[in-house]
């Protein structure tokens, strides 16, 4: 099992692209082995999670949370909205106060990163990018508090997800109902968000009657593929470990060729059908799923599917950072494009 744990970190550094810190779990005596105590960790993916042998699950990240505000520096003003009391659903609301009061706001429903595992709309960096990109846009945006695994493996947060779009389409919300325009209705997400977003958009095509969905952003999207390509040859290892922590994720899965994690695999339906008009990628040049994106991308394009398609690609950026360092140029520059996306029609 140290073996085990060793290579989820060594995934794990790859994935957020962080150095290897020197006190870290691979490098210490590990209590894995010490079988019998309800204390013994049986699941480790750092630096996301640990899971003990009584079930308990431990964060290690993601846990911090800010309250809904007026946030001065953008003048957007948030608010926390239970959209479903008997699933418990929340999302956080952001209306850009400087834009005219008589005027409709493109709405951006959004879906964070966090492997599936950690983080919420409640992080202070998911609270921030949610400022930033409402008041750039002018856009009216709600982020959705999906269910997280493993306590709620996948599908729950596709579910979840797609309850809370149909909840915007009922426009139940005040400021949704007076304020957005719902001929503007666009979904994104980074990285296991973006993999929820590409998923909201095969479902709105099969669901008659919901072809609402205008653009769709992926930003540094988690997918993945049995076959390792490009980026990913990086590490042999990778593919393993990939594997693991996707089954461990999605249990009922036969695999990385899954077209939940894989959208480009002989299973998957046919890019050509997705249900939105106008989608745009982003990868970093550093993160080790850059191929996928581009792969994503590609085969979008030759895929007969009739919208319009673009590209960002960010040389020497990691993974997620324009969530995780959006102080930096090339950050800005992202969320202002993502932000001008939303807002073109
Ligand atoms: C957000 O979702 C997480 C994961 O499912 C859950 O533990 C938490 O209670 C939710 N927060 C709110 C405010 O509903």
């Amino acid at each position: 099992m140290g073996l085990i744990q060793n290579l989820l970190l060594k995934f794990a550094m790859f994935y957020l692209s962080l150095p290897l810190p020197k006190d870290s779990p691979a490098n210490v005596p590990s209590a894995i082995d010490t079988a019998g105590d309800a204390t013994d960790v049986v699941f480790e993916f750092l630096p996301f999670i640990r899971v003990y042998s009584d079930g308990r699950v431990e964060r290690l990240c993601g846990t911090d949370s800010v309250p809904p505000s007026f946030d001065s520096a953008t003048s957007v003003l948030s608010k926390d909205v239970l959209i479903d009391s008997s699933i418990g659903l929340a999302t956080r609301l952001y209306l850009p106060t400087a834009a005219p009061a008589d005027e409709k706001l493109p709405i951006l429903i959004y879906f964070h990163g966090g492997a599936f595992l950690v983080d919420s709309p409640f992080s202070p960096k998911y609270h921030s990018h949610l400022n930033s990109l409402s008041s750039l846009g002018p856009l009216l945006a709600v982020s959705v508090n999906y269910s997280l695994a493993p306590e709620h493996p996948l599908p729950a947060a596709y579910d979840d997800s797609w309850a809370a779009i149909r909840w915007v389409l009922s426009r139940a919300d005040p400021w949704l109902a007076s304020r957005g325009d719902f001929r503007r209705v666009h979904i994104a997400g980074d990285s296991a968000g973006a993999n929820i977003c590409h998923q909201m958009a095969v479902r709105a095509r099969e669901e008659a009657g919901l072809a609402a969905i205008k653009g769709m952003a992926l930003v540094d999207p988690y997918f993945m593929g049995k076959e390792p390509i490009g980026t990913e040859r990086r590490d042999a290892e990778f593919r393993e470990d990939m594997d693991r922590i996707w089954r461990f994720i999605c249990p009922s899965t036969a695999g990385l060729d899954d077209p939940r994690i894989n959208p480009v695999s002989e299973t998957a339906p046919s890019l050509a059908a997705l249900g939105c008009e106008r989608v745009l990628v982003a990868v970093a040049g550093n993160d080790i799923l850059w191929s996928r994106g581009w792969v994503y991308y590609e085969k979008l394009r030759s895929s007969g599917w009739p919208g319009s398609a673009e590209i960002i690609d960010t040389p020497d950026a990691e993974h997620d950072f324009h969530i995780e360092h959006p102080e930096t140029e090339k950050a800005a520059a992202l969320t202002r494009s993502l932000a001008a996306f939303f807002a073109s029609d």
